[in-house]
């Protein structure tokens, strides 16, 4: 008998999850007292929802609450919050009504994708991305263009690709800073891909999921440039929230019911408990800025020593907590150089061809969210193993 079985389960597996795998059953196996693996192959804050958030989590659980479903579209007490966020961080109107608290960035991708393409609909993106956009689209039958990207063009999209693209796509996902290259658009640079996406008629789907990691360059929202861009956010990396599950978007108007519709039938809503915990994260300004204080210090460390370590093609660290090398001079299999310096330096890396099938392999992505005593190991350890 053969059951059948949907395209979709064909998805490519997550690779840093796998990394993230070997590099477990590595520590497991070391005897006890010997140097632990330093774990750069994960985009996860070590530091955890800050205190003054955990703390409004307890209260409400101790005061009883029922913790039940919420409106598909989350609290109103969240959603006006997070409103108020974009008045402060970008001067922009997003009012409540636009916005959709989600199940982390990852759950508003497929409500983002199902809302606003159709099977067989084109999206495009820069090559490196982020895995789960183009797995996510090749899941639900639509098709992800590659934008042949490079240090060139800091890793990001521009209006000459778009332009260059014959036929236009319906859609287009930017992420600044990005993920993995950790670089980002200058707002002006994303200013100019907004309006030409409206003006196209092509969907912008703005990722930005990394905003407030970023270290000295300004910051710009999508939905200050087009009205009809979704925006993508998260609790994950700036509030360090990644186990709660938390996110939003901010939804242009003719898509608030669409997506309204899809998140009822697909998740009913995020976590009560966690969207309790997200509205409070908003009054932890300080412990957060003191994070982004500690990435930027393992930024700095690392930017200094890799090149003396034989990392010496680093993408430019804007923002998020990753550097994208390129290790064309060392390997042409990144995945098998990642094994060896997990092995041998007991350092874990992302090989580069989870975000670039075709180049990849001459890449590897650091992530340095770790405890910066961790990073400091790192680059010592990289030195001696060259
Ligand atoms: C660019 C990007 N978008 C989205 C996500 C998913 O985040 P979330 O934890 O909010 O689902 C990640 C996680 O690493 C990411 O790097």
């Amino acid at each position: 008998m053969a059951l059948k079985q949907g395209k979709g389960g064909l998805a490519p597996p997550f690779l840093v999850m796998d990394v993230i795998t070997a590099a477990n059953a590595r520590q497991a196996s070391l005897p006890a007292g010997a140097p632990k693996v330093i774990r750069m192959e994960v985009g996860q804050p070590g530091s955890g929802a800050p205190a003054g958030a955990v703390a409004a989590a307890q209260r409400a659980l101790s005061a009883g609450l029922p913790m039940g479903y919420t409106e598909a579209f989350g609290l109103r007490s969240l959603r006006e919050r997070i409103s108020q966020h974009a008045v402060s961080w970008y001067g922009v109107s997003a009012p409540a009504e636009r916005v959709a608290v989600t199940v982390g960035a990852s759950g508003a991708f497929p409500l983002a994708f199902l809302a606003a393409f159709d099977r067989g609909d084109r999206v495009a993106m820069a090559t490196p991305f982020y895995p789960p956009y183009v797995n996510i689209l090749e899941a639900l039958g639509m098709r992800p263009v590659m934008l042949p990207t490079g240090p060139q063009t800091r890793f990001q999209p521009t209006v000459a690709l778009l332009e260059a693209l014959d036929p236009r796509p319906d859609g287009l996902i930017v992420a600044s800073p990005c993920n993995p290259a950790g670089t980002m658009l200058a707002p002006d640079e994303l200013a100019a891909i907004a309006r030409w996406c409206h003006a196209n008629e092509v969907r912008l789907i703005s990722d930005e999921i990394y905003h407030g990691l970023h270290y000295g360059q300004p910051i710009a929202s999508a939905a200050a440039f087009s009205p009809s861009a979704i925006v993508i956010n998260s609790f994950s990396k700036y509030f360090s929230m990644t186990g709660w599950r938390v996110g939003w978007m901010v939804l242009p108007e003719d898509l608030v019911r669409p997506v309204e519709r899809l998140a009822q039938n697909l998740f009913i809503s995020a976590p009560h408990i966690a969207q309790v915990t997200a509205e409070a994260a908003f009054d932890c300004t300080d412990e957060l800025e003191a994070n982004v204080a500690g990435y930027r210090r393992s930024r700095d460390l690392l930017v200094a020593a890799l090149p003396g370590a034989g990392f010496a093609r680093l993408s430019p660290a804007d923002g998020a907590f990753y550097l994208y090398a390129d290790v064309s001079d060392r390997t042409n299999d990144s995945r098998a150089f990642c094994a060896r310096m997990l092995a041998e330096a007991g350092v874990a890396a992302a090989p580069g061809v989870d975000f670039d099938r075709i180049g990849g392999d001459h890449f590897l992505r650091f992530s340095y969210c770790g405890p910066e005593a961790d990073m400091a190991e790192a680059a010592e350890r990289l030195s001696r193993w060259r």
